[in-house]
């Protein structure tokens, strides 16, 4: 296996709650894979650590063999890891464009050679108009988040993480909300990426969804890694069933 990302025994602890325990994975290149888990086993934390928005107590993180765990957030994105949030976080004062565009200036001028998916070409306003084209979001433009429908506000915010030209992009819950077709309707988007080489690691509840569409997937569960496999392994994993089934009874 090629590894984009290799995380090792990264942890972190609020207080008393060890949100991450110790969990160490690899991230194939070109992959799409799952994180899931219970609410609370760790997801977003995991996320946050990755992507250096909280500092870990242990651990390191490797993008293409590059350490980027003592880098500070915005240096990891420029490095290639973007992410987006499970709580939104759009310029509220910006429209879908100017949201787009900032990230785009922010990520400063990271180009990744080998990588071909839309909105990495040409200059900023080009590439602005490419990803709002791609997500269909043009004829909100000169919107303000406040004005876009839960729908339109999901696919700003991953127009906008792609903006930074990822080659790594994490997911937290993008389609929490929607609707079986709108949750395919974004995942056959992300395929279109991940098929111009954007390695993507994605977060939901929906089993359903998450067991289809993963290729490989990893299961955390009070903030440990429980059990990782294809979604047939998973599905099997009497551990896996055993968390489930005592989360909804
Ligand atoms: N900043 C923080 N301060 C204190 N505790 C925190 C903080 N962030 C997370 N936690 C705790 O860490 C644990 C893991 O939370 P986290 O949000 O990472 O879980 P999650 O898997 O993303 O859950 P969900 O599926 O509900 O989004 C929880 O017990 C949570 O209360
Ligand atoms: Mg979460």
């Amino acid at each position: 296996m090629d590894p984009i990302l290799e995380i090792r025994d990264l942890s972190k602890r609020f207080g008393g709650v060890e949100a991450v325990k110790a969990v160490s994975f690899d991230v194939p290149r070109g992959s799409l894979v799952g994180l899931i888990g219970p609410n609370g086993a760790g997801k977003t934390t995991f996320v946050n650590l990755v992507s250096k928005h909280e500092s870990p107590d242990t651990g390191s993180v490797l993008l293409d063999k590059r350490p980027i765990h003592r880098l500070p957030s915005f240096k990891v994105a420029r490095a290639g890891l973007a992410r987006t949030y499970q709580k939104n976080r759009l310029f509220f004062e910006e429209s879908v464009s100017e949201n787009i565009r900032t990230a785009m200036i922010w990520g400063g001028a990271a180009k990744h050679q080998d990588l071909s998916y839309p909105g990495l070409k040409g200059k900023e306003e080009e590439r602005t108009a490419e990803l709002m084209e791609f997500f269909a979001l043009t004829a909100q433009r000169d919107a303000l988040p406040s004005g876009l429908s839960h729908l339109h506000r999901r696919r700003a915010e991953v127009a906008q993480a792609l903006a930074l030209a990822p080659k790594l992009l994490m997911l937290d819950e993008p389609f929490a909300g929607f609707s079986r077709e709108e949750a395919f309707d974004l995942i056959d988007h992300l395929k279109v990426c991940q098929k111009g080489g954007l390695t993507m690691l994605l977060i939901d509840h929906n089993m359903e969804v998450m067991l289809e569409v993963c290729e490989y997937l990893f299961v955390m569960h009070h903030g440990a890694l429980l059990a990782s496999g294809t979604s047939a392994e998973v599905r099997a994993n009497p551990e896996v069933i055993n968390v489930y089934l005592g989360a909804e009874t």
